[in-house]
């Protein structure tokens, strides 16, 4: 491709959904700029990407709406949609898109960028080589995927649609793409998979086995990895993680609901007393470990008293943040037809009662912060006054005064003195 031909032509990219959608959007963003395009406000762009979520409805619906909001601002650009909705539903993206770019079909980016006035649909069932290394922006922390789709099939879930079968990356792969991250100055990946602890399973060797080769990487500081899925949650997973000093002791472990009824319709493949029993053994072994969840509420069927039992193992667990959303039906997934479906207004009440206590059991332990010593990788400039911010191990956002000697991908041992909503505010202890 002549670099030089595209030069003068700038892109625009809006990325709704997961940390997967965040990943493929950087891919298209660095496959445009080695083109030669210039990342541009969203007016004068010649070509616009959406990378699109399709996990509820109302994801589903902001590409057509953001769409038909693009061709009011903009109406020489080429649109190009991407992600879960394109997919699944290319048919009818293409009757407003000049390109429609499925999950496993990034690759086609270098042909778009060699030519934007063609018009094309590229929809693959699966990729064509999952090994192949994608670059990256410049960062202290990248995304990196070990791991394509899903094989699990929850009855509420349109992922595995979207996704396609779980496919696992080579560990010589992923081995390759942190080391080049690395010497670009990367000093955090978040491992990337819908649920990493299935990784490998056809390779001869798991994700733990992964972790324990990463963790030799020299010049990476720390290790995150996202999402567990709780069936397959292991003791061998979480004695790593108390025993590899770069794998941060944060877990995020979906339990979406605690009744065993509703668990079973949700075909999740274990009880409210397995997840627990994982969730104690996992506090008790990893010294400070944070614990975050994904919750649904309003599943099809679901009582007061199956949301009251939610509720308890909230209080029971105290995690440290949640997600969580009012079930919305999907197109192709079985929990559709599960009848009766709860009411709308009887959902949201459900969802604010849950949020109002993850509220205080935030605050709550943000406060118990107040005092401790955190070690935390800078990350940059505070979005407000003169501060700079990180995370800590536990993966809590902590803000604190500037320092002249202080850069983006230290790390700094900061003294937590005051607690917020989200996230924490400390100085740095010399
Ligand atoms: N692979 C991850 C989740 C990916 S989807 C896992 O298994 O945990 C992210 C979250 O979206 C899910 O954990 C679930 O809480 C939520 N979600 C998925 N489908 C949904 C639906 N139909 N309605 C509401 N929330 C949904
Ligand atoms: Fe969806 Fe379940 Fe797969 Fe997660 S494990 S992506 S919730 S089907
Ligand atoms: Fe992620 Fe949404 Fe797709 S949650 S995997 S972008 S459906």
């Amino acid at each position: 491709m002549d670099k030089k031909i595209q030069d003068s032509l700038k892109f625009y990219i809006k990325t709704y959904g997961c940390q997967m959608n965040e990943r493929d959007s950087e891919k298209v963003h660095c496959i445009l700029e080695e083109a030669g395009f210039k990342e541009s406000s969203i007016e004068s762009a010649d070509i616009i990407v959406i990378n699109s979520c399709a996990v509820r409805e109302k994801a589903e619906s902001k590409i057509y709406s953001e769409i038909g909001r693009i061709r009011t601002i903009n109406k020489k650009a080429k649109i190009v949609s991407m992600g879960c909705v394109a997919q699944f539903n290319h048919k009818k993206l293409k009757s407003v898109s000049d390109f429609v770019v499925g999950t496993a079909a990034i690759d086609s980016f270098y042909d778009i960028a060699s030519n934007i006035n063609k018009k094309g649909v590229f929809i693959k069932e699966k990729m064509d080589n999952p090994e192949y290394i994608f670059p990256h922006k410049k960062g202290i922390s990248a995304f990196v995927d070990i791991m394509y789709g899903c094989n699990h099939f929850c009855t509420y879930c349109i992922v595995p649609f979207t996704r396609g079968r779980e496919i696992s990356r080579t560990k010589e792969s992923v081995i390759e793409e942190i080391k080049r991250l690395v010497d670009n100055g990367t000093k955090e990946v978040m491992l990337l998979g819908q649920n990493v602890n299935s990784y490998g399973h056809k390779l001869g060797y798991d994700f733990v086995d992964l972790l324990y080769e990463i963790n030799k990487i020299d010049g990476l500081r720390r290790i995150r990895f996202t999402t567990s899925h709780p069936k397959d949650f292991s003791l061998k997973l979480i004695n790593a993680m108390r025993d590899l000093d770069k794998v941060c002791e944060h877990i995020h472990l979906p339990l979406q609901s605690a009744s065993n009824r509703i668990l079973k319709l949700m075909k999740r493949g274990y009880t409210k007393e397995e997840y627990l029993e994982k969730v104690y053994q996992y506090k008790e072994i990893v010294k400070d470990g944070s614990i975050t969840t994904d919750i649904i509420v309003g599943f099809p069927t679901e009582t007061e008293d199956d949301f009251e039992k939610t509720m308890q193992l909230v209080r029971d667990v105290e995690y440290d943040t949640s997600f969580s959303f009012k079930y919305s039906k999907r197109p192709l997934t079985k929990a559709k037809d599960i009848e009766p479906q709860v009411e709308e207004a009887v959902k949201l009440k459900r969802l604010n009662k849950l949020q109002d206590l993850q509220a205080e059991i935030t605050q709550k332990k943000n406060r118990l912060c107040i005092g401790r010593t955190f070690e935390v990788l800078v990350e940059g400039k505070a979005k407000k006054g003169d501060m700079l911010f990180g995370r800590n191990r536990q993966n809590t956002v902590v803000n604190f005064d500037f320092k002249d000697n202080i850069r983006a991908g230290d790390v700094v041992n900061i003294k937590i003195t005051k607690a917020l909503k989200h996230s924490l505010v400390g100085e740095v202890v010399c």
